[in-house]
């Protein structure tokens, strides 16, 4: 059991470090971001409607995730309402499976499901040997009214938020990049350009009496490339009708796309329209 817990226990603080010093984790302009990771699975999964309710509110999940991530690992470490770790563990498995790895094929070469099994094994194991008045383990609900217990709970806690924040501290620095889309001269006002963004993928470019700003052409349903409608102003996407209204952040004015298309940095430098 020792070994199990020792391999599930790092494996899952692991996982949590690697977000934390993700500096593009938390950032919705990124491709890293959890919200992007999210919106790649909506419509290959069996979870895809609550992955779509979980992308309404991707930053506070990507937190919820990063924290549970620290504080399942550092419990299954430290002995902490192992039952209840090992179960958060098993939930949290299975969700990677349902959403990250559900057509691996054939199934063990993903490795969701077997980590689901060993955080059920544990479960058992625990319960098992403990029959609920274990050493390590009071039961499935820890006792509240033992105070060494919820010391020990809240300790976890705190651990888990400390090492979320501490990421902040080893995320690489940005080295600010820039890169040249247009003349500024060449664009005139009104005008739409498309271009390459630095990540490689399709870009749109406005430029309005007010100023220029640029949404990516990835369209958040399924990642079609949206294209350009003079006659709407619109931005539409040919898979399944989404359409982005660009002059009101490209939000979603119609079809499946659960969120507005991200939108890229762009200014005005010197004679050069530029990504940022
Ligand atoms: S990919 Fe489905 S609407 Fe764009």
């Amino acid at each position: 059991m020792t070994i199990i817990r020792l391999w599930l226990g790092v494996t899952w603080i692991y996982g949590g470090w690697s977000k934390a010093i993700d500096s593009g984790y938390l950032d919705p302009a990124s491709s890293t971001y959890f919200g992007a990771q999210i919106n790649g699975m909506i419509g290959h999964s069996p979870l895809t409607f609550g992955l779509t309710k979980i992308l309404e509110h991707a930053t506070l999940f990507a937190w919820f995730v990063m924290i549970s991530e620290f504080a399942i690992g550092i419990a299954v470490l430290a002995g902490v309402a192992l039952q209840a770790a090992s179960l958060g563990g098993f939930a949290m498995a299975i969700v990677l499976w349902l959403s990250v790895s559900y057509h691996v094929h054939p199934y063990f070469l993903g490795s969701d499901l077997p980590f689901a099994v060993l955080w059920l094994a544990l479960f058992l194991m625990v319960r098992n040997s403990n029959n609920g008045r274990g050493r390590h383990d009071g039961g499935l609900i820890p006792n509240l009214r033992d105070r060494r217990e919820v010391i020990r709970i809240v300790g976890v806690g705190v651990g888990a938020f400390i090492a979320a924040l501490a990421g902040g501290s080893f995320k690489p620095k940005k080295e600010p990049v820039s890169a040249i889309i247009a003349k500024n001269a060449d664009v005139k006002v009104g005008e739409v350009k498309k271009f390459t963004a630095l990540d490689g993928s399709p870009a749109y470019l406005f430029k309005t009496a007010a100023g220029v700003f640029a949404y990516t052409a990835i369209c958040t349903h399924q990642g079609c490339t949206v294209n350009y409608d003079s006659l709407a102003n619109e931005l539409a996407c040919p898979c399944h009708g989404a359409r982005f209204d660009p002059n009101n952040g490209a939000k979603v004015v119609a079809g499946p796309a659960p969120i507005p298309l991200p939108k890229i940095k762009v200014a005005v430098q010197g004679d050069n329209i530029v990504q940022i």
